[in-house]
């Protein structure tokens, strides 16, 4: 009987322009643009065994995880696209390269890499090609249905996910590769992540989406987010303007904010900390004229954005003026990554 197996390396991505609030299927209601990290990563492997009683095992980091309950409905839901998947049992392995209470989102990792392997474990079975862009187009539509902002990790560079009219090839479906029309400059952006909190999300993903539903800004957010993208990717066309990138970037991440204060019920993510941070990352460019900046995620942690030509003085500035602010003076030094592998 032939054993049918996969196992990828897939990374985590930071948005630029953010995904908040979905329709139906897990499709954005705005488009979004990020970049896959270099560091965060998950590694996934997936075994397919003839069908028995027990239809998944599921290993985080060597040990059982209530994961695997979410893992289970996934499958439920790709079952319908992928009819094969009903007549195996699962062996499943997953561990990160970072430490778990780091507040990286992993989800886009993990989603990323287990979607990687069933596109890989499908290909095995019906012979489709692994090598084409259809694959990836695969992977991501299938990342996208566990979460969302993994249909972008699939891809190295930077990727876009959600239809607009300023990205030809762009669907809500699935996220497409845009590096090839990003600058090289973009490549050497690096993401020092601080953490500020690693508790767990006051508010989940998934019920943040749903506060956009009945928002009293949503037709103002979806505006701005279409017109921030189309700006965002006209900036990164060429070097010209680093500055107004960041601006651009860090009006983002406090939207995203300003979205969770201002919905029904409402939710204060930021602490004091991550406050002192941004302001002393706006004072820090102000005093050195350095293009540095901040992106936020749905939580307290403060991705400080910077170039890797500015990483003596960044890295300095880190250590004497932001690391007070952090839990246990903990930061990961993270950069734009190359995109997954097979592992
Ligand atoms: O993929 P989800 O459902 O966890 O949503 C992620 C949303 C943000 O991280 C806040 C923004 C984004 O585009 O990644």
């Amino acid at each position: 009987m032939t054993t049918y197996k996969s196992s990828w390396l897939c990374p985590s991505n930071i948005a630029l322009v953010k995904y908040w609030g979905k329709k139906p299927e897990q499709l954005p209601m705005n488009p979004s643009l990020s970049f896959s990290l270099k560091q965060a990563r998950t590694r996934t492997s997936v075994a397919i065994v003839p069908k028995s009683a027990e239809r998944l095992r599921f290993l985080f980091e060597g040990k059982e995880s209530s994961f695997d309950t979410r893992i289970r409905k996934y499958l439920d839901k790709l079952a319908i696209d992928l009819p094969w998947i009903n007549d195996y049992s699962f062996e499943m392995e997953s561990s990160n390269t970072f430490p778990h209470s780091t507040g990286i989102a992993s989800s886009a990792s993990a989603f990323g890499a287990l979607a990687l392997c069933l596109a890989d474990l499908n290909s095995q079975l019906t012979g489709v090609s692994t090598e084409d862009d259809q694959f990836f187009q695969t992977a991501s539509r299938l990342a996208r249905l566990g979460s969302g902002s993994a249909s972008r990790s699939v891809y190295g560079g930077f990727a876009w996910w959600g239809k607009s009219a300023a990205m030809k090839a762009s669907t809500d479906c699935y996220a497409v590769p845009v590096s090839n029309q990003i600058h090289e400059s973009y490549f050497s952006l690096c993401d020092a992540v601080l953490l500020v909190d690693s508790q767990k999300k006051k508010v989940s993903s998934s019920a943040g989406h749903d506060l956009m539903n009945n928002h009293p800004y949503q037709a103002a957010r979806l505006a701005q987010a279409n017109q921030s993208i189309e700006q965002l990717l006209g900036l990164m066309k060429t070097d010209g303007n680093r500055m107004a990138f960041i601006d651009l970037v860090e009006q983002e991440a406090l939207s995203l904010h300003a979205l969770m204060m201002s919905s029904t019920p409402s939710f204060l993510l930021l602490k004091p900390g991550s406050l002192e941070i941004i302001e002393k990352i706006r004072a820090f460019r102000h005093q050195t004229g350095l293009p540095v900046g901040f992106t936020i995620d749905a939580g307290p942690n403060i991705h400080l954005l910077y170039w890797k030509e500015d990483q003596e003085a960044v890295h300095a500035f880190i250590r004497t003026e932001l690391l007070y602010h952090t839990e246990n003076g903990e930061w990961l030094d993270d950069r734009v990554g190359e995109g997954p592998v097979k592992a």
